[in-house]
């Protein structure tokens, strides 16, 4: 019988068995996959785990506190942060073309990551042998058919791994839907918030900022995102929607009147959409109301933002996210 409580008791002691004294390492993205299956492994072997966070500083507002605080606090995982948004900052100056951001982005990720994993390896500790990943069916099946707009972009967490890898793979989700996915998380007692997370892309806001990627950019994204997501939430409309990419348009400027004066500011487009698998997607007909809010209160809190755009293309002819 499928219980969310069998899968999770069989993977608790097939990876015991396997890792025995061993310890395994894991990378944690902020998404939901990771973060189960990190919780998992942990429930399995405890502090031979090691779960490595690279915060790239293309995160959403609160997004890493959330991995650094609420995920540690409901899994007692064994938790390294590397702080690298300089190092990204720096690697991302003056690139505005979407695929050279994934490539850099992407590349600067496998890096910190293993530099961080040869740190945890180096150290006393018995045998680093196992990696896990939060890979999920769907996955399996995208990455080995290669059919279809899912070769489009180079997702960086697919296939991104380094040639000479020695690493033995832990995959605990290989034959598990995001839904169970889900229900085994909750059973694991990780947080709503990471739980029902909605999808967000590995290369972040990074690739929600249509130009080049600077600090003072990305803060303005973060607030923007945050008004509304805060107000999504507050609508009670999180399960209705699939996800809701917030965009910059950094290269584009229009006039605007605001308080007594003229402004020549950005906009921010809202990229609201319903979708069951992401391979084709429906713009979401939200309420009006929801969007007014939306836009009065971008336009009253974020500086240089005098404009916001709702984008109501279907998937295809336009993907989910602007890059
Ligand atoms: P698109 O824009 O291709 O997005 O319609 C489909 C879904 O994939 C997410 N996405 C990514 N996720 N790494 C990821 O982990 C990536 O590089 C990436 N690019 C897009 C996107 O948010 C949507 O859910």
């Amino acid at each position: 019988d499928w219980t969310t409580g069998n899968v999770i008791e069989e993977q608790v002691t097939a990876i015991r068995s396997l890792v025995g004294d061993k310890r395994a390492i894991c990378g944690l993205s902020g998404g939901v996959d990771s973060a189960v299956a990190a919780a998992l492994v942990a429930r399995a072997i405890g502090d031979q785990l090691t779960c490595v966070y690279v915060d790239h500083g293309l995160m959403r507002k609160g997004e890493t506190e959330q991995v650094e605080k609420d995920f540690v606090a409901a899994t007692g995982v064994k938790l390294v942060v590397v702080d690298a948004e300089e190092r990204f900052l720096t690697a991302l100056k003056g690139v505005s073309d979407p695929e050279e951001k994934r490539k850099i982005i992407g590349r600067e990720f496998i890096r910190v990551f293993e530099q961080a994993q040869a740190e945890i390896i180096a150290d006393e500790g018995p045998a680093v042998e196992f990696l896990v990943q939060g890979t999920l069916y769907p996955d399996v099946v995208e990455s080995g058919g290669g059919t279809g707009t899912a070769n489009i972009k180079s997702h960086h967490n697919v296939g991104g791994l380094p040639e000479d890898l020695e690493f033995k793979l832990i995959e605990p989700l290989r034959k598990l839907f995001k839904d169970e996915v889900r229900m085994v998380g909750q059973e694991l007692g990780l947080p709503d918030e990471i739980v029902q997370r909605q999808p967000f892309p590995g290369p972040g806001l990074g690739i929600r900022i249509v130009g080049e990627v600077t600090k003072e950019r990305l803060d303005l994204l973060r607030d923007a995102d945050a008004i509304a997501r805060e107000e999504l939430t507050a609508a009670g409309l999180d399960r209705d929607i699939w996800q809701c990419p917030v965009v910059l348009l950094a290269d584009v400027r229009s006039v605007g009147v605001q308080g007594d004066g003229r402004t020549y500011g950005h906009p921010i487009v809202l990229r609201p959409v319903s979708s069951e698998d992401a391979m084709t997607a429906d713009w979401s007909r939200l309420p009006y109301e929801v969007l007014a809010k939306i836009s009065t209160r971008i336009t009253n809190e974020v500086a240089d933002v005098n404009r916001v755009v709702l984008d109501v293309t279907s998937k295809p002819p336009g993907t989910i996210e602007w890059e």
